[in-house]
């Protein structure tokens, strides 16, 4: 029986657990690694564990919450204790001495109560970083059975001007996919455009009083012959706003306005021709214009999908919600109930269709799981949307596995993140007090990324705006990753621009110093890395870092959190500032300490690098 204390991720690897001799760990030197440093110590400590007579699973290796005293510990002697009524600190001392014959520790202690506290050699920690090097992974293992993962994120409304509101579902549910990836996971990235619902009859019906003329809006409209006239996205995002306006007005006009705008969301879902032209045409702008926005900020989806697509499963969710005998009437709509006896808090029912015949939002995201689970079978779903959206969402999961459109063991998963505030505190806002469009919100970071810079160190004024386009994504997508994504954070234009402190500038920053001091030396970084022996102190701590970079990015992807690769990345940055300064590459005369430090000095940059490009972050190579 092993039960005890496999309270982390290392949990799974324990249980792989093949008992190895001491010398087991040999193979760390291949080209791939297939364990981490945590699971190899485990084997290690687990076997010492089993030869002192007691139960291996005792033996899970963690990293050390002490740096200060030791690199790794064990805690498993006080599992032992209740399971061999002992002394923990004696099994802790018996295991400890039993590891202080293993050649690649430099310090095994049994400290009270009764922790076991491991330190490498500099050789072995060496020694494991150049295996690092040579992996293509850079060390980060591969999912043994990678699951396939649907990722719903950026989720933009056509017709809206893309605001700030979409800016962290973006580039939250980028970094996400691209961690998963980097874990060895197959993901899918969907955009779920907000295409098919009321903010579209809101905008047809606002053109249809603007523009009663238009042929579109006739019944005798004939798609073959009649076109729908051009419209362009600054007009479409003058549209949305003043119709929304219009719609919530409590007058005769208003409601009038509300009606007509149900009408038409009708007739879009009937694909009334006109109707339905003129509201493909209105797509077509707007995800062009997405499309732009989003490449500025390196997201970009495998499908853009919208909750349109969903359309053509509509009838066949309808079949099952009423085969099932989940649907039934309530005040004219269509609803099905997913309360819990347990439920602390309502649980509304999930409205499928409304008096009116037209379907909602609910309706869309379960029809979308139908298609998702057609096309791609996924083992996850993942959505990252608004925090205020967790009613919502859990309503859908109900209502998708009382319905059995997603099989038992798809785990569907909602990752909600916080607000972006202001100052004050509360949403950020415009200076007039509106929405911020994102774009306006790029441009202003743009010229303030500008502003900071020397433009003379740049050949040509490309290069300086191409740079400061970097910058200025870096500090922003930085700036908001680098909180937990279900807090709510400021936005600080200054701070995320600022090149001290944990930025996404002070991180370019770094990069490009590597960059530089590789340059000088006339260094071609194309090659292989060969990592020498460590000399001093600022080197072991880095290498430590490089050597834990895989229970980084595991806990960041269990916890769905990038927050934790920001995080390490910055401590990585710091760690070799530090690095550079104590170790003066450029005057070095002892030929073999140098290489081993421009070496060390490649593999930091590779893998900051990789932790930014999980980011979705561009480097840039002076600044
Ligand atoms: N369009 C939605 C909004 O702006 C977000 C979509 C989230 N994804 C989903 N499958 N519902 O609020």
């Amino acid at each position: 029986m092993r039960s005890l204390f496999l309270l982390d991720f290392t949990k799974v690897m324990c249980y792989n657990y093949k008992c190895r001799s001491l010398k087991g760990m040999n193979n760390m030197t291949e080209n791939k690694r297939t364990k981490n440093i945590t699971a190899l110590l485990t084997e290690t400590v687990s076997a010492a564990f089993e030869s002192c007579g007691y139960d291996p699973s005792l033996g899970t290796v963690l990293v050390s919450d002490r740096p200060d005293i030791c690199q790794f510990q064990c805690n498993g002697a006080f599992g032992g204790a209740k399971l061999y009524h002992k002394s923990p600190a004696i099994i802790a001392q018996e295991v400890a001495d039993k590891l202080k014959e293993d050649k690649r520790f430099a310090k095994v202690e049994a400290v009270k109560p009764a922790f076991i506290n491991i330190t490498l050699t500099d050789e072995f920690l060496a020694e494991q970083c150049r295996a690092i090097a040579k992996d293509e992974h850079l060390g980060v293992v591969q999912a043994e059975k990678p699951s396939s993962i649907v990722i719903d994120y950026g989720g933009p409304n056509v017709a809206k001007a893309l605001h700030i509101g979409h800016l962290r579902s973006a580039i939250i549910g980028e970094a996400l996919k691209r961690l998963a990836r980097a874990c060895g996971h197959k993901v899918i990235g969907d955009a779920h455009l907000g295409d098919w619902g009321m903010p579209m009859g809101l905008v047809i019906a606002y053109l249809s009083q603007m523009h009663p003329d238009w042929k579109c809006f006739s019944d005798d409209f004939d798609p073959e012959k009649d076109v729908i006239p051009d419209l362009d996205t600054a007009q479409l995002n003058e549209i949305y706003p003043a119709a929304s306006k219009l719609s919530k007005e409590d007058s005769d006009e208003g409601r009038a306005f509300k009606e007509k705008a149900h009408d038409m969301t009708l007739m879009l879902q009937s694909h009334k021709k006109g109707i339905y032209d003129l509201w493909k045409k209105i797509v077509g702008i707007s995800v062009g214009d997405v499309k732009r926005i989003f490449s500025q900020l390196n997201v970009d989806f495998d499908f853009w999908y919208g909750e349109s697509d969903a359309d053509e499963y509509i009838p066949q969710l309808l079949d099952v919600l009423t085969s099932k005998g989940l649907m039934h009437e309530s005040m004219g709509a269509m609803v099905v109930d997913v309360a819990q006896e347990d439920d602390k808090a309502p649980m509304p029912p999930v409205m499928i269709k409304k008096t009116d015949g037209s379907v909602l939002y609910d309706t869309t995201d379960l029809a979308t799981l139908i298609q998702r689970e057609k096309d791609f079978k996924p083992d996850n779903v993942w959505y990252v949307a608004d925090k205020r959206q967790t009613l919502h969402f859990e309503q859908c999961f109900r209502c998708a596995k009382l319905a059995g459109i997603m099989r038992d063991e798809t785990q569907l998963e909602y990752m909600g993140f916080g607000t972006m505030n202001g100052a004050d505190g509360k949403p950020y806002k415009t200076r007039d007090g509106g929405v911020m469009q994102l774009q306006m919100l790029l441009d202003t970071a743009f010229d303030a990324a500008k502003a900071r810079m020397q433009a003379d160190k740049f050949d040509t004024l490309q290069e300086l705006d191409d740079t400061a386009r970097k910058i200025a994504i870096a500090s922003i997508k930085f700036g908001d990753l680098i909180n937990h994504r279900s807090k709510d954070y400021i936005f600080d234009l200054d701070k995320f621009l600022s090149a001290d402190g944990k930025t996404g500038v002070y991180l370019l920053y770094m990069v490009t110093r590597i960059c530089s001091v590789l340059r000088k030396l006339g260094i071609d970084d194309e090659g292989e890395i060969e990592l020498g022996e460590i000399y001093t102190d600022s080197e072991r701590e880095l290498m430590l870092n490089i050597l834990l970079t895989d229970e980084t990015f595991r806990h960041a992807f269990t916890e769905r959190a990038p927050n934790y690769v920001c995080e390490n990345a910055y401590q990585l940055a710091v760690l070799f500032s530090k690095f550079y300064q104590e170790n003066h590459i450029m005057n070095e005369s002892d030929e073999k300490k140098k290489s081993a430090w421009i070496n060390l000095c490649r593999l930091v940059k590779r893998m900051l690098i990789k932790h930014l490009d999980v980011l979705a972050i561009d480097t840039v190579e002076k600044m």
